[in-house]
């Protein structure tokens, strides 16, 4: 893989950034959360950072955002590190589906029943039940600290208004849960662990703090820039893995081929994308496609990867 210095993708970006603004056009926001319908239509941008610190930003990408799925890779992570592999996976499978992202289709067809993957949104409400805390509040306040480290001890928040929206209206996202509890893959209370859901979704970032996360995921779970190993190579192994076969749902195969590289998006419109050992890379483009992911970031980030020669492929 050829590596580019930060000098040329400076020069670079924000021409790929408008070549790619356009075709927010043909995309639309996501209203079923009602808050998130708010977003700015033809907003894009991006934030790249290097293993060594330096970083090339263009476009929006200032603009804060809601994590929605892009939590869900970390998430995984936290319920990895508090129960460990084996324990997860007895509650979630290792497969795409094919599937929407909210689909609850096959949890009724495929035996035994449980969640495909992790990151359709079956798998991440039962990755909630699993993360250890007393309380919801509790669980949902490791969750943050656990991002705010990741993103180098900025201070997140979460957006209350997209939290109450979702949280009001998800009643899909409630069947799911109750289906999943009914058979016997999510224990505790269905409501405590939906608020956790509804509320890690909610956690508001920028392109900045995405591209930090996702450069301590490209750098196998040790911080570049503090020398800390915040998570172990296994479970970044593990997360990686997914992003790179569900991180987009069911245009994960297309995404693999036209730009190579593992990430993950969310209905908000934000991408986190990573440069194995190089880069991490956060996205934001509120327009989506018909598979719910963003559709100027997604033609940005095979921009990028097309230019750089950045496919691990
Ligand atoms: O549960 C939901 O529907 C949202 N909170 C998250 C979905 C999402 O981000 C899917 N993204 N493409």
């Amino acid at each position: 893989m050829p590596s580019y210095d930060i000098g040329t993708i400076r020069e670079r970006l924000a021409e790929w950034v408008e070549a790619s603004r356009p075709y927010a056009a043909s995309g639309r926001v996501a209203s079923y959360i009602p808050e998130l319908s708010k977003s700015p239509h033809n907003a894009l941008g991006v934030s790249l950072l290097h293993a060594s610190g330096e970083s090339a930003t263009a476009g929006d990408c200032g603009k804060k955002f809601t994590m929605q799925s892009i939590s869900k890779v970390f998430t995984l992570i936290l319920a990895l590190m508090d129960n460990g592999e084996e324990e997860v996976f007895r509650k979630v499978g290792m497969e795409p589906t094919g599937d929407n992202f909210n689909s609850m289709l096959k949890l009724e067809l495929v035996r035994p029943g449980i969640p495909f993957n992790p990151m359709i949104n079956a798998g991440a409400i039962t990755i909630s039940s699993l993360i250890r805390g007393s309380s919801p509040e509790e669980v949902y306040g490791r969750i943050l600290d656990f991002l705010r480290v990741l993103a180098g001890n900025r201070q997140l928040s979460c957006d209350e208004a997209v939290y109450r929206s979702e949280s009001e209206t998800g009643n899909l996202n409630r069947s799911i849960a109750y289906f999943l509890k009914q058979n016997g893959v999510l224990s505790g209370n269905v409501e405590a662990v939906l608020d956790v859901y509804f509320r890690h979704c909610s956690i508001q970032a920028d392109c900045a703090d995405l591209a930090r996360m996702g450069l301590v995921l490209a750098c196998g779970g040790l911080d570049p820039l503090t020398g800390n190993r915040l998570i172990p190579r296994r479970y970044v192994q593990i997360a990686k893995t997914f992003m790179t076969t569900c991180g987009m749902y069911n245009a994960s195969g297309e995404f693999a081929i036209q730009v190579g590289l593992p990430a993950k998006s969310g209905v908000s419109g934000g991408i986190l994308a990573l440069v194995p050992g190089q880069y991490g890379i956060g996205v934001f483009g509120p327009a989506l496609n018909d598979k719910g992911n963003s559709q100027a970031g997604v033609h940005l980030l095979e921009v990028i990867s097309r230019e750089l020669d950045w496919s691990m492929f």
